[in-house]
């Protein structure tokens, strides 16, 4: 019977990926600050769920949930990073860019480390982090949000290139960018194309099945990235 780990499933795509997972047989362990909602969600799956109330920003405390989960599965097949936060901060106050990066970049760079150490020794397992369209350029208006994606998407693609060190490992890292999906975390006014949460999540764990390296949530971001990718700063000042 294979077994997960969610960081971050309390809400939004986390949470909505709880369903999926179950229904393809999978124990899971589901984390996150909000012990009330993590109750919630285990009274639907007594014996499928255990809940681990968990803030990702204390880095002694990742590695005690991460010890006590492996304890219980012995090994770890698949873990979706979820956890995350962003804020429109035009005016540059620093508790909103700090608590930004010591959730996404800190706080997510510790869990990733010990899941692939976990899946070195082990010599199989999958990462699939969430992180962000919002990767591939800077913005005015959430600099260290979009600053910490891009964090993300260049350190998973850090790990999925170490996985060439491991000799006859099957160890896989899934990079998946949204757009805008229907969850509080939809920043901004002018919100287009924006997913429904049962959509996207659909998509997302489509992805996940497939291995895929990395994917755009919902497929028509792929133009957006496409755009993204070529157009300059200049233009970018201009329109955005
Ligand atoms: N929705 C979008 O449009 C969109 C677009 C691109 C990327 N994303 C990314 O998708 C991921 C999931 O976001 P979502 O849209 O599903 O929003 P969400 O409903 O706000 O979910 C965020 C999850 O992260 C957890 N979390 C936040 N801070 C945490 C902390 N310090 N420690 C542990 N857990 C923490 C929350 O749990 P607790 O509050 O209970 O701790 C919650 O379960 C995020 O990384 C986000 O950046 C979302």
């Amino acid at each position: 019977m294979p077994n997960a780990i969610i960081f971050g499933a309390t809400s939004g795509i986390g949470k909505t990926l709880i369903h999926h997972l179950i229904k393809d047989g999978y124990t899971l362990a589901i984390t996150g600050r909000r012990l009330q909602l993590l109750q919630e969600i285990k009274t639907k799956h007594p014996d499928k769920i255990f809940i681990y109330q968990h803030d990702v920003q204390d880095i002694e405390a990742s590695d005690v949930v991460f010890k006590t989960i492996l304890k219980q599965f012995k090994t770890i097949d698949l873990v979706v990073h979820s956890s995350g936060v962003g804020y429109e901060n035009p005016n540059l106050e620093w508790e909103k860019e700090y608590d930004t990066l010591k959730t996404n970049v800190i706080g997510a760079t510790k869990i990733y480390d010990l899941v692939f150490n976990q899946f070195i020794k082990q010599k199989f397992g999958h990462l699939a982090a969430i992180s962000s369209i919002a990767s591939l350029r800077g913005n005015r208006g959430a600099p260290a949000y979009f600053a910490s994606k891009a964090f993300q998407v260049n350190y998973l693609e850090s790990l999925y290139l170490k996985t060439k060190e491991i000799k006859g490992g099957k160890i896989y890292i899934t990079d998946i960018r949204p757009g805008f999906i229907d969850t509080k975390m939809a920043l901004g006014d002018g919100i287009f194309w924006m997913a429904p949460l049962e959509k996207a999540t659909k998509q997302i764990y489509r992805a996940i099945k497939r291995k895929k390296r990395r994917v755009y949530i919902s497929r028509r971001w792929n133009v957006i990235a496409w755009v993204l990718k070529v157009v300059p700063s200049w233009l970018m000042k201009k329109v955005m």
